[in-house]
């Protein structure tokens, strides 16, 4: 007989022999930066998140600094949007603004830019629109001109979220011109159109005001499809990818980390964060355990980076849990 349990005797055995771990180095919290002045505004579907106003990010950024964490990933809010999403590419948009804000404060926090129109344009899609329609080649240009601003503001890491063909080449040949060589692109490879992106809509206001974005985001039936757009963004230059959602693409986040040799991010949207959260609030389930539990699930998967609303309490429980 074999005796597994051997192992299992107590936590310090289990420890010693586990094959996954997680630490906050991999971690990046999610950060809504608002236009306006004084501002902390609750996100009701993501309790314990919030819109923070430039001038009152420090008591959040100084929360990313203590916990060890490696990093933020900015998603700024205009105070005015428009059809062609104006304020994505100027140099002193809300974004630009937030991340200058941050690097010159807190040098060593990793910015990582979300690079995408929706929260700028007034019907919400992630790029120009005719008719119904969501125009790709047009809006390549814009997306370019957005990193290279962001790039400009100090942001450290490029992210597209767009899902436009063609954008990580077109982006990288912009940040290029622009001498940013050494602005590394994350690009969000396999996003899939998903409903599990609900409460960042309303956190972010980027509810697109008709259809969808079915059209531009990946169907969740198609795996071997989210394979072909991470090869095709890594030949175009992506340094990282992004999968996402996560929990329930574990397949897709397994079979591609067995296939391309740089770093996975994986993204933990906003509804695995809301469903966690409320079953929590209900007494329902042991939110820590749980939130570990996933966590760790990510990264058997094949995760590198994790993105997760949860991150400031993951550092804190892992604090708690090495002393
Ligand atoms: C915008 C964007 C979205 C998310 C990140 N960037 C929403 C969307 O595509 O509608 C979702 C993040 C989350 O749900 O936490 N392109
Ligand atoms: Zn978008």
């Amino acid at each position: 007989m074999k005796r597994f349990r051997r192992l299992r005797t107590t936590e310090t055995m289990r420890k010693l022999v586990r094959e996954t771990r997680v630490s906050a180095e991999e971690l990046i919290y999610p950060i809504f930066v608002i236009d306006g002045e004084n501002i902390k505004n609750p996100v009701a579907s993501m309790p314990g998140v919030y819109q923070y106003s430039i001038d009152r990010m420090d008591e959040v950024l100084g929360k990313v600094t203590d916990s060890g964490i490696s990093g933020v990933l900015i998603f700024g809010i205009p105070a005015e949007k428009d059809e062609v999403g104006s304020q994505a590419y100027h140099p002193d948009g809300i974004t630009q603004r937030a991340i200058r804000y941050i690097k010159e404060k807190y040098p060593e926090m990793l910015v990582i830019a979300d690079v995408c129109l929706c929260e700028y344009t007034s019907h919400g899609h992630c790029g120009l629109v005719h008719g119904c329609h969501i125009l790709n080649d047009e809006t390549l240009p814009l997306l370019s001109n957005m990193a290279v601003t962001l790039a400009q503001a100090g942001a450290d890491i490029i992210a597209p979220s767009d899902m436009m063909d063609g954008r990580v080449g077109a982006i990288r040949a912009g940040l290029d011109d622009a001498g940013f060589t050494n602005v590394p692109i994350m690009a969000y490879s396999a996003k899939f159109a998903s409903g599990y992106y609900g409460p960042f809509r309303d956190a972010a206001h980027s509810t697109p005001q008709f259809g969808d974005r079915r059209s531009y985001q990946m169907d969740p039936c198609n795996k071997k499809e989210a394979l072909r757009e991470i090869e095709d963004d890594l030949e175009e230059g992506a340094d990282m990818y992004i999968v996402k959602p996560v929990l329930a693409y574990l397949d897709v986040v397994e079979a591609a980390a067995q296939r391309f040799d740089v770093p996975l991010a994986v993204y933990n949207v906003s509804g695995e964060y809301a469903m966690v959260k409320a079953a929590a609030q209900m007494g329902w389930i042991d939110e820590k355990r749980i939130v570990m539990e996933n966590m760790i699930a990510m990264k058997r998967a094949g995760a590198t980076i994790i993105i997760t609303y949860h991150a400031l309490d993951v550092a804190a429980w892992l604090k708690e849990i090495s002393l």
